[in-house]
C-alpha cells in the first residue's frame, strides 16, 4: 500500500523535508515515484530520522533511483564498493560543487545519509542552479548558452584549503588528494545543460571548473564568478543542519553544494551513494 508522502517546502527557492516515510529497498512504487517528482520540484529533499538504515540499506534504497555508481571515479569505498565516506578526517567539502562533474557521465543523483556528527556546526548548503539561469536577463543567457567549460578533478586544492588547516595539512588529508588525483580527468561540458527529466535549464559549474573553452583563464574567471554569484545567492539556496538518522537526496543536475567547515577539529562523517547520470547535453542538442 501506498504512504502519503508529507511534502514541506523550506524556501520559495529549494529545498522540502519529506516526512511519513521510512527509506529502504522495499519502499512500494507509487511512495518511489512521490519521492522522485518531490526531488524533481524541490532540487534537494530531506528525511530525518532514518535511523533504520546501514550502508547495505541506503544502497539498496538508491537503486530504486537508479544505478549506483562506484563510490568514486579515484576513491574507493572504505566499506563498500559502492559507498563513499564523506569523512572530515580526510578533508572538507567547503566550497561549492556539483558531485563528480570532472567525468563525461555526471552522476544524476546524490543520497547523502548522516553517520557522525560534530556537537556544533557541519551543516550543508544547497543551491538551485535552474533558478540561477532563469534569474539572468536574456542577453547573458544568450551568452552562455553556448559556452562550454573545461572540468577536471586535478582542480586548485589550495584554492579550497580548510582556513583552520592552513599552514599544515595533515597526512589523511594529503593522502586523500593524492588518491583523489591519481587518475586525471578533464571533460567539457555545455555551461547551460538541458535537464534530461524535467527539460530546465541549468547551469553546470562548481569547483571543478578549469577555464571555459575558447577564453583565458582570466576571462574564464570573470565569467564564471557573474554566474557562480547567481547560483550562490542566499534566496536561491538552503542550508540543512545535520542530526543522526537524516538522509538528504539531491538532483545533481539541478544543484550545487557546499558543506559548511565550521565544526573546529570535531569528527563529521556521511555517506554518499550516487546514482549514474547522462553525458550533459547543451541547449542544441
Ligand atoms: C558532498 O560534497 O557530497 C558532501 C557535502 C558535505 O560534506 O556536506
Amino acid at each position: 500500500t501506498a504512504t502519503a508522502i508529507g511534502v514541506s517546502k523550506l524556501g520559495a527557492g529549494i529545498g522540502a523535508r519529506i516526512d511519513g516515510v521510512r527509506l529502504g529497498g522495499g519502499l512500494d512504487t507509487s511512495t518511489v515515484a512521490e519521492v522522485r517528482s518531490a526531488l524533481l520540484a524541490n532540487k534537494v529533499i530531506f528525511f530525518r530520522g532514518q535511523h533504520h538504515l546501514d550502508d547495505a540499506g541506503q544502497l539498496e534504497f538508491a537503486r530504486l533511483l537508479g544505478d549506483p555508481t562506484l563510490a568514486h571515479p579515484t576513491v574507493r569505498g572504505r566499506d563498500h564498493a559502492n559507498v563513499l565516506p564523506i569523512d572530515s578526517d580526510y578533508g572538507k567539502a567547503n566550497s561549492w560543487h556539483t558531485d563528480v562533474t570532472f567525468v563525461d557521465r555526471v552522476p544524476a543523483i546524490s543520497v547523502l545519509r548522516a553517520i557522525e556528527l560534530p556537537p556544533y556546526g557541519g551543516s550543508t548548503v544547497w543551491a538551485n542552479t535552474v533558478r540561477a539561469y532563469e534569474s539572468l536577463p536574456e542577453a547573458v543567457k544568450a551568452l552562455v548558452d553556448r559556452l562550454w567549460a573545461v572540468h577536471t578533478n586535478a582542480y586548485d586544492y589550495a584554492a579550497n584549503l580548510d582556513s583552520t588547516r592552513i599552514g599544515g595539512v595533515d597526512v589523511k588529508t594529503e593522502e586523500y588528494r593524492e588518491e583523489f588525483v591519481s587518475k586525471v580527468y578533464e571533460t567539457e561540458h555545455p555551461v547551460v545543460r538541458v535537464h534530461p527529466e524535467t527539460g530546465e535549464r541549468a547551469l553546470l559549474l562548481g569547483h571543478f571548473v578549469k577555464r571555459l573553452v575558447g577564453l583565458t583563464s582570466t576571462e574564464s574567471q570573470a565569467i564564471f564568478q557573474l554566474l557562480q554569484h547567481r547560483v550562490t545567492q542566499l534566496e536561491n539556496t538552503v542550508r540543512w543542519q545535520w542530526a543522526e538518522g537524516d538522509v538528504a537526496i539531491w538532483d545533481n543536475r539541478a544543484t550545487q553544494h557546499y558543506g559548511v567547515a565550521d565544526y573546529d577539529d570535531h569528527h563529521r562523517r556521511l555517506n554518499r551513494v550516487t546514482i549514474s547520470g547522462d553525458v550533459p547535453v547543451s541547449v542544441d542538442g
